[in-house]
């Protein structure tokens, strides 16, 4: 058996296309306009990209974005200035702050002072608190898109043994949560392993769905997976350079021998990937909604 591939890529435009309408209407019928501002401090060339990607993605979308870059040694109180500028903009709907911070930057402090209506990228303790509650709340962007891949995939979950690798807050700790839940994609049986799990390979065989998010290139390899397993490898490791200078890039899964036996699989690059700023945007469109009054 081979594995059908859970293309993120498509998943993603089709969910983009969903929100070029939805941004279209939004305008024409109610003159809203949803607003996202992103934040970059210091000049990591992979935020700089990621930052990049988001705001030529909202653009793309009718969002209006807003892109605010802010020398590395920009002091925690100016920051702070900043988001709190932005917490009262009526046209800024979602604020996000790229991280990593600078070291001399408490990170906490500043996700903490963005205005939970605003935090589209989920991570305010308020929005964190509510979607352990299963109330309706911004939902962290990558386990948002992992939701949204399983459904459009069709995959079952209720009642499925999943395996999430890794307890990142980002990652981890969310997807094991929002899978437990009743609710769509979720009503699954959690077991959530990190690097005390005494053996690994003993829980992932026995899995029906194995989300792994941990950062080591094809660290699950076939001989830990049952047949029919499904996978979502959220890990994105560079593992050497092209001739052009691209990074190669590998995920966490050994996808090629894995592929064989699962029956539904995501690939890196391509996989979770493209759907981490798509759920971005959906956050932001559903902040202009709120703020409107629309929902
Ligand atoms: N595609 C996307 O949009 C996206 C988004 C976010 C992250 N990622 C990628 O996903 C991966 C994970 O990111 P993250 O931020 O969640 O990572 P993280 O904060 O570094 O957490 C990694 C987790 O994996 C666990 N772990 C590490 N080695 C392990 C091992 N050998 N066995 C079992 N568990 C192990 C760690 O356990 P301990 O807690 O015990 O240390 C930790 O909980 C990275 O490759 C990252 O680049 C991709």
């Amino acid at each position: 058996m081979s594995a059908k591939i859970i293309s993120g890529t498509e998943v993603a435009k089709a969910i983009r296309e969903e929100l070029t309408a939805e941004v279209a209407e939004l305008k024409a019928k109610h003159n809203v306009v949803p607003g996202l501002v992103t934040i970059l401090v210091g000049e990591d060339p992979a935020s700089q990209s990621y930052v990049a990607a988001k705001n030529k993605t909202a653009h793309a979308l009718g969002i209006h974005s807003e892109q605010v870059t802010l020398p590395a040694d920009t002091s925690e109180t100016d920051l702070l200035a900043l988001v709190d500028k932005f917490n009262k903009d009526p046209k800024i709907n979602g604020i996000l702050v790229q991280l990593p911070l600078p070291k001399h930057i408490n990170e906490t402090k500043v996700l903490y002072a963005i205005d939970p209506e605003k935090d589209v990228d989920g991570f305010h303790p308020v929005n964190v608190g509510k979607m352990v509650l299963g109330e309706q709340c911004y939902l962290p962007c990558t386990p948002h898109g992992i939701l949204e891949l399983l459904k459009r995939s069709g995959v079952k979950t209720s009642g499925a043994e999943v395996v999430v690798i890794g307890r990142s807050n980002i990652v981890g700790k969310p997807i094991a949560n929002l899978m437990l839940q009743k609710r769509e994609a979720g009503d699954a049986t959690i077991t959530l392993c990190h690097t005390r799990t005494r053996d690994l390979a003993a829980h992932t065989r026995r899995a029906d769905i194995i989300i792994a998010a941990v950062g080591v290139p094809k660290m699950v390899t076939a001989d830990m997976v049952k047949d029919g397993v499904v996978v979502i490898d959220v890990g994105v490791n560079r593992i050497g350079m092209s001739e052009s200078g691209k990074a190669i890039l590998a995920g966490d899964v050994d996808f090629d021998a894995v592929k064989e036996k699962a029956s539904f699989i995501t690939p890196v690059p391509g996989g979770v990937g493209p759907m981490t700023i798509t759920m971005l945007m959906k956050n932001t469109v559903q902040a202009a909604k709120q703020a409107a009054g629309l929902i």
